[in-house]
């Protein structure tokens, strides 16, 4: 255990926006084919927000869901953490909306930014209040409108992405249970590989945005690709070590959903079962922050997981960032 606490997880839930996008609707705006998409990432198909809803409005569903799952009412919670990289406003912060629209009145609340790596993250942190008793029960909530700063211009990116919000309840578990050990990481000298300037651009942001948006997704795809491979595969080994525990142990691998490739090469490095490895990618695009909390409830609703299963949950992003959580499923 890290700390005088136990902590796992209580409670799971998701929302997606209802609109698709899918890769023949893409095939009408830029120059791309559904065989492209599907053979280079496993996409076929996305869902984005309607024009003025707020991302918070899919991130307060999914919380919902959440604080029902685990039986929990909002005045109960210490603290809220949002992962996000596209809030709808900077202020106020898309973890205090989030505790406006549930009426978590006794919670403080901030968001985190680690790309995609942003849920890793935040379990990370929401571990350390509970672990230290500086707090009961924790909401995080990663929630992306990624189709808000995509450039639906640029086939290398525009094909990729997709919106969505998942949410856990972290509390205190029986010992030996929940959040065995965490890793995270950073490359910040690499973080020109993948940019999306906020309020200041520098000459190589204008120049790689010949369209002449500004607050969209650049990415330089194969650089990330090969980040991805690499540190999936190590930091899945590094938290296992962590934990004192191996990849022979583990019961599921839930992965940041960015391309089918980087899994499979991950499923390679690890000589872990494909079928394993938890995948939603098809129907969501990269979701960012979102994608392995959405992967998670997704896996609740279908009763895959069992008490006492050993689950790696591993992203990299943006940053770039990358991370892992080696955890015991503690819910039934
Ligand atoms: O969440 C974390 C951040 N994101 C990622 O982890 C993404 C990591 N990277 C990737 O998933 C892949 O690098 C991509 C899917 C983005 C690109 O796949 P790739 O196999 O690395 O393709 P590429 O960039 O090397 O491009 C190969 C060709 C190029 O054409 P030329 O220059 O060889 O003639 C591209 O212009 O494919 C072309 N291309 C496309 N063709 C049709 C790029 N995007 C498209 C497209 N449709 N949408």
């Amino acid at each position: 255990m890290n700390g005088r606490f136990a902590t796992g997880i209580l409670g799971t839930g998701s929302c997606l926006p209802d609109k698709r996008l899918t890769n023949h609707d893409l095939e009408k705006i830029v120059e791309t084919s559904d065989e492209w998409i599907l053979q280079r990432t496993g996409i076929r198909e996305r869902r984005v927000l309607e024009e003025g809803v707020p991302a918070a409005e899919l991130a307060e569903t999914a919380a919902r869901k959440a604080m029902a799952r685990a039986g929990i009412e909002p005045g109960s919670l210490d603290l809220i953490i949002a992962a996000t990289i596209t809030p709808d406003s900077l202020t106020p912060s898309m973890a205090c909306s989030i505790q406006a629209r549930i009426g978590a009145v006794n919670a403080s609340a901030f968001d985190l930014n680690a790309a995609c790596t942003g849920f890793i993250y935040a379990l990370h942190v929401a571990q350390q209040y509970i672990a230290t008793g500086a707090a009961a029960q924790v909401l995080v909530v990663a929630v992306e409108g990624l189709s808000r700063v995509t450039d639906w211009q640029d086939r290398k990116t525009c094909v990729l992405f997709g919106d969505g919000a998942g949410a856990v309840v972290l509390g205190r578990v029986e010992d030996g249970t929940g959040v065995l050990a965490s890793m995270t990481g950073a490359a910040g000298e690499q973080g020109g590989c993948l940019t999306l300037p906020a309020f200041h651009m520098t000459d190589t942001d204008r120049e790689v945005r010949p369209h002449g948006k500004t607050q969209t997704i650049w990415m330089d795809g194969s650089e990330v690709f090969a980040f991805a491979s690499r540190t999936m595969a190590d930091s899945v080994r590094k938290v296992l070590e962590k934990a004192e525990l191996s990849v022979e142990d583990l019961d599921w691998i839930f992965p940041h959903q960015a391309n089918m490739r980087i899994l499979q090469n991950a499923q390679k490095r690890l000589k872990f079962p494909m079928d394993r490895i938890y995948s939603n990618l098809e129907f969501t695009g990269n979701m960012s922050s979102a994608s392995i909390p959405v992967c998670l409830d997704e896996a609740v609703e279908k009763s895959l997981l069992k008490k006492g299963d050993l689950l790696a949950l591993v992203a990299f992003g943006g940053g770039l960032t990358y991370g892992a959580t080696a955890i015991r499923w503690s819910m039934d």
